[in-house]
């Protein structure tokens, strides 16, 4: 099933893929019958779901690549020395999956790192599989090897101008008080065809590199959110930085993903947002009110 999704010449990401998919449906089934939600922290959930589709990935990657790290959202680290690493996150949008809300996926992605590289720096990234299975969608590249949606070649979009953009943004589960996101999320409304939260970073990495969005930010995510959406994005020829402009890591707490095409554009807002300039102006609540009283 996966020869006709994932080409031949990626052999490590169709064989991630099948991975993907077994894990994919296991979740799909959890989704079906429901199951109960936990808190990790303030509004950061988990369920059964999270934990048994991390412990069959984990299964079957120690199987296929017995040399092969990995390294969980759950708590799965095994082999962390080794020269590859995959990045696991079993279930992304689990917030989503808590509450029916059908966007949700699987990623897998995988990192080759030199021998005794320090935690804090970054190998390349190989290969990368994103499945969603409530639209039986699977996003797979390999570096060199382009970026593919089921089976067929994806590309990034040729939006050139932020005002006739589509993006997207997330808003992390911790800490939520510390995080500025609310105030990007307002200019870049203001300035483009609007921004989508939908709930799943992966995702939101994977519609980026197929074109269905023309860019994506968020702070603070980890790399089994970004390692395989990075690859996609940057295999479909789009652009992966941090807000204003710098290389991006799967370490950096600022990820900014575009079809390249407006990174300098959507960068160089940033770069202003970030010196003080003043935000577009909208109505407070109390002016909204007291307008509303008038009317
Ligand atoms: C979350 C999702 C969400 C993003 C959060 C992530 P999880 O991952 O990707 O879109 O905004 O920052 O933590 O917890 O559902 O795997
Ligand atoms: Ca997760
Ligand atoms: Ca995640």
């Amino acid at each position: 099933m996966t020869e006709t999704r994932v080409p031949v010449e990626l052999k490590i990401a169709a064989q991630a893929a099948g991975i993907a998919l077994e894990a994919g449906a296991l979740i799909r089934g959890f989704f079906e019958r429901g199951v109960a939600t936990e808190y990790k922290g303030d509004v950061d959930l988990v369920t059964e779901a999270d934990r048994a589709s991390e412990r069959l990935i984990t299964e079957r990657l120690s199987a296929t690549w017995p040399a092969h790290g990995i390294f969980g959202e759950e708590g799965a680290r095994q082999r962390m020395e080794g020269e590859y690493r995959w990045y696991v996150d079993p279930l992304d949008g689990t917030t989503n999956f808590a509450h029916g809300f059908p966007v949700f996926c699987v990623s897998l992605g995988l990192e080759r790192r030199l021998q005794g590289q320090a935690e804090d720096e970054d190998g390349e990234l190989v290969a990368g599989v994103i499945y969603d299975p409530t639209r039986d969608e699977l996003f797979a590249a390999e570096a060199g090897r382009g970026a593919w949606l089921n089976g067929r070649r994806v590309r990034t979009s040729s939006t050139k101008m932020l005002a006739e953009a589509l993006l997207a943004t997330g808003f992390p589960s911790r800490k939520r008080h510390a995080n500025p996101n609310v105030h990007f999320y307002q200019e870049f409304t203001l300035r483009s065809h609007g921004v989508r939260r939908a709930g799943s970073a992966a995702l939101d990495l994977a519609y980026t590199a197929c074109g269905r969005l023309d860019g994506f930010w968020e702070i603070n995510l980890n790399p089994w959110d970004t390692a395989a959406g990075a690859l996609l994005v940057l295999e479909a020829g789009g652009s992966m930085s941090t807000f204003e402009g710098g290389p991006f890591h799967l370490s950096s707490r600022e990820v900014l993903a575009t079809n390249g095409l407006l990174r300098r554009e959507v960068s160089g807002l940033f770069a202003d947002m970030l010196a003080g300039k003043d935000l577009s102006p909208i109505p407070t609540p109390r002016e909204f009110a007291e307008a509303r009283q008038q009317r």
